[in-house]
C-alpha cells in the first residue's frame, strides 16, 4: 500500500516507517495518524523483524500533534484524535518486533510521544525534544503523561510537562530519555535495527512482552484519564488561545 504521508520501506528483515509530511515538521494529522496505523499492520503482515520509526526531512522527527486541526476542536472531537494517537502508540508498542526511533530533528508534544512508544531511542545531535502542550493550554494527549515518568522519573517528567521546556539531544540523553546522541540518527538507528533483526525473534518478542509489563502502577487508567483530561481542555479558553497564537506566531495571553 502507499500514503500520502507515510511511507514505509524495506531492506531485508528490516522496516522504516517514515512520517512524510517535511511542510508541517511531520506532524501528526488525522490522515497521518490513520496512515501509520495501515502501515504497522502491513509491517506485521510482512513479518519484519525490525523497525525505525523517523520523519522525513532535515529538520524534524515529528513537531508534534497537528495543531491547525487540534486549534478548534470541540471536547467529543478531542477525545477522538486522543484515542486514535493513543491507539496508534499502542500498537508501536505492541509491534512484534523492537522498534527504534531516529529523532532526526524536533520531536515535540506527539512527536515525543511517538519516540517513547518506540523500544529504543536515538537522536541525532542538534535534536531538541520536549512536551510543549502547557505552552498551547493542553496536556500531552498521546501518552506521555504515562510514558515520559516511565522513563525519566517523576520529578523530571513533571519538570518537562508543566513548563514545556524544550530539552537538546545531550541532556535528553543525561536523564535517559534516549539511549545514544550520533552524528546521523537514521543511519545510526538502521544499522541497530539490522543488529536486532539478526538476534532470536521468539526470544526477543517475548523479552520485548516482558519488558511492556513492567510499566508501572495504573498505566491503563493513567492513559484513559489523559484521553479525559485532553478532550476537557478542548474548548477551554487557554487552549483555543494557546493555539491560536501559535497559528498567528504571537505571545498566547492565559486566563
Ligand atoms: N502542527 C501543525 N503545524 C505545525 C506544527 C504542528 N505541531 N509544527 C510546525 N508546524 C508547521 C508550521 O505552522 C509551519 O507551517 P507554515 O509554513 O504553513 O506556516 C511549518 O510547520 C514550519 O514550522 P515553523 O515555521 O514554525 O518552523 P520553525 O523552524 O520556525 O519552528 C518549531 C519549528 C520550533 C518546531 C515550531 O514549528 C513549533 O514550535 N511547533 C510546534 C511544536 C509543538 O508545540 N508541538 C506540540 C503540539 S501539541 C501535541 O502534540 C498534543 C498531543 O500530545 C496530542
Amino acid at each position: 500500500m502507499t500514503w500520502e504521508t507515510v511511507d514505509l520501506t524495506h531492506d531485508e528483515a528490516v522496516a522504516t516507517l517514515t512520517v512524510d509530511r517535511p511542510e508541517a515538521l511531520n506532524s501528526l494529522n488525522v490522515e497521518t495518524l490513520e496512515a501509520i496505523e495501515e502501515a504497522l499492520e502491513e509491517a506485521e503482515r510482512e513479518s519484519v523483524r525490525a523497525l525505525v520509526v523517523t520523519g522525513a526531512g532535515e529538520k524534524a522527527f515529528v513537531a508534534g500533534a497537528d495543531i491547525s486541526y487540534m486549534a478548534e476542536l470541540g471536547s467529543q472531537e478531542a477525545q477522538e484524535y486522543a484515542e486514535l494517537g493513543h491507539g496508534v502508540m499502542d500498537a508501536i508498542e505492541a509491534f512484534p518486533a523492537p522498534a527504534v526511533a531516529a529523532i532526526n530533528g524536533y520531536a515535540f508534544g506527539g512527536g515525543l510521544e511517538l519516540a517513547m512508544a518506540c523500544d529504543l531511542r536515538v537522536a541525532e545531535e542538534g535534536a531538541l525534544v520536549g512536551q510543549p502542550e502547557i505552552d498551547l493550554g493542553v496536556v500531552p494527549g498521546f501518552g506521555g503523561t504515562q510514558r515520559l515518568p516511565e522513563l525519566v522519573g517523576d520529578e523530571y517528567a513533571r519538570r518537562l510537562i508543566y513548563t514545556g521546556e524544550r530539552i537538546d539531544a545531550e541532556t535528553a540523553h543525561e536523564h535517559g530519555l534516549v539511549g545514544e546522541v550520533v552524528e546521523d540518527a537514521k543511519s545510526r538507528a538502521s544499522e541497530l535495527a539490522g543488529e536486532l533483526a539478526s538476534q532470536p525473534a521468539f526470544a526477543l518478542r517475548a523479552a520485548k512482552e516482558a519488558i511492556n509489563r513492567s510499566a508501572g502502577g495504573d498505566r491503563e487508567g493513567g492513559l484513559a484519564f489523559e484521553r479525559r483530561a485532553f478532550a476537557g481542555l478542548a474548548g477551554s479558553h487557554d487552549q483555543r488561545e494557546g493555539m491560536a497564537a501559535f497559528l498567528e506566531d504571537r505571545e498566547p495571553e492565559f486566563e
